[in-house]
């Protein structure tokens, strides 16, 4: 059956805002999160503390973080994808960091420049005492290697998991995937990791998001990654498009009587200014649609 409640985790500020070509002003980024979290969200991914080389619209992290009004009962967690992130994260009060492996070399090797194996290893040094959870990119499909195994993906979210991750985010970086796919790395990945302990993370490039959370909502599945506007992209994944917009799946969420705590409308708030802001226009279909119930 369906999850009486879903536990959405908003990655709009962090994966939304990171493929933008023109820097974002901190400013824009902390009224944004300080709308997202009025809307009722209790999870929200802030920024990353990766290499501003890599990623120039990232390297006001600090100000974000000392930025924001941290609302109680809300956390922000941070991406970080080496030691030296997560000692800059904590410092600048991340209670939560979120790291990213992948099922497939190729995307490791263009994403964070070492080997799937290469990318667990920080966690053995020094990671240990803040709460950690998150990503395996690829998972349905990789923009350099193709196909990815099924049992690829439940090997790398098994060794994470085993690390200690409490909350793992199956990604379809690229969103190749399907329903049929879907369930089929679903299946594989919970012979391995409890149910309990995933989320999935759809991006929507090829319209599939909604129907892939669907399946996974069905398969026990209980935490769901969106961005606001359905912004972002990965910049290491060229032709992605943004993630399923968070909009659309409190939408479907809340039609299928599943609470997830947030305000739409508020949210809806949300989502507007940060289009204003950029001079672009929604990929959230419930904030296009005109006929409003
Ligand atoms: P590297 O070049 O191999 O690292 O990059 P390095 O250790 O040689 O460092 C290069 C320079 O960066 C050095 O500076 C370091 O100090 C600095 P220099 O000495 O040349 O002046 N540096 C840092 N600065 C700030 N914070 C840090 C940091 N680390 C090194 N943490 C590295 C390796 C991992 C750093 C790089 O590849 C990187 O930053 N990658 C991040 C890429 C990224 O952010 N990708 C997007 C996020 S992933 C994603 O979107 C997928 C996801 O949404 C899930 C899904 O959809 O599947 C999560
Ligand atoms: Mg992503």
């Amino acid at each position: 059956g369906l999850p009486e409640k879903v536990k959405i985790v908003e990655v709009g500020p962090r994966d939304g805002l990171q493929n933008e070509k023109t820097i974002v002003p901190a400013e824009t980024k902390i009224h944004l999160i300080d709308m997202l979290s009025q809307s009722g969200l209790t999870v929200i991914e802030a920024t990353s503390f990766v290499s501003p080389k890599w990623v120039p619209q990232m390297a006001d992290q600090v100000e974000v973080m000392k930025g924001i009004a941290r609302k109680p009962g809300v956390s922000y967690p941070v991406l970080t994808p080496n030691l030296k992130g997560f000692q800059a994260a904590v410092k600048a009060g991340a209670a939560e960091v979120a790291i990213f492996g992948a099922a497939s070399e190729l995307f490791s090797k263009k994403n964070i420049n070492c080997s799937v194996e290469e990318s667990l290893q920080p966690l053995r040094r020094g990671y240990e005492s803040s709460q950690r959870g998150r990503y395996v990119s690829c998972v349905l499909g990789c923009p350099y290697e193709g196909k990815v195994a099924p049992e690829k993906v439940a090997h790398v979210a098994k060794r994470l998991y085993s690390m200690g991750c409490y909350e793992i985010s199956l990604g379809d970086t690229i969103g190749v995937g399907t329903p049929g796919s879907m369930t089929e790395m679903l299946e594989a990945v919970s012979r391995e990791v409890p149910v309990k302990a995933l989320a999935v993370h759809c991006h929507d490039t090829y319209g599939q998001a909604l129907a892939n959370i669907l399946v996974a909502l069905q398969m026990g599945i209980s935490v769901v990654d969106s961005s606001v506007a359905g912004l972002g992209g990965c910049p290491y994944a060229q032709g992605a498009s943004g993630n399923v917009a968070t909009e659309d799946v409190v939408y479907m969420l809340h039609g299928l009587g599943i609470q997830t705590g947030v305000d739409l409308s508020k949210l809806m708030d949300a989502g507007a200014f940060i289009c204003r802001t950029l001079n672009r226009k929604t990929s959230s279909k419930v904030a296009q649609a005109t006929c409003k119930l």
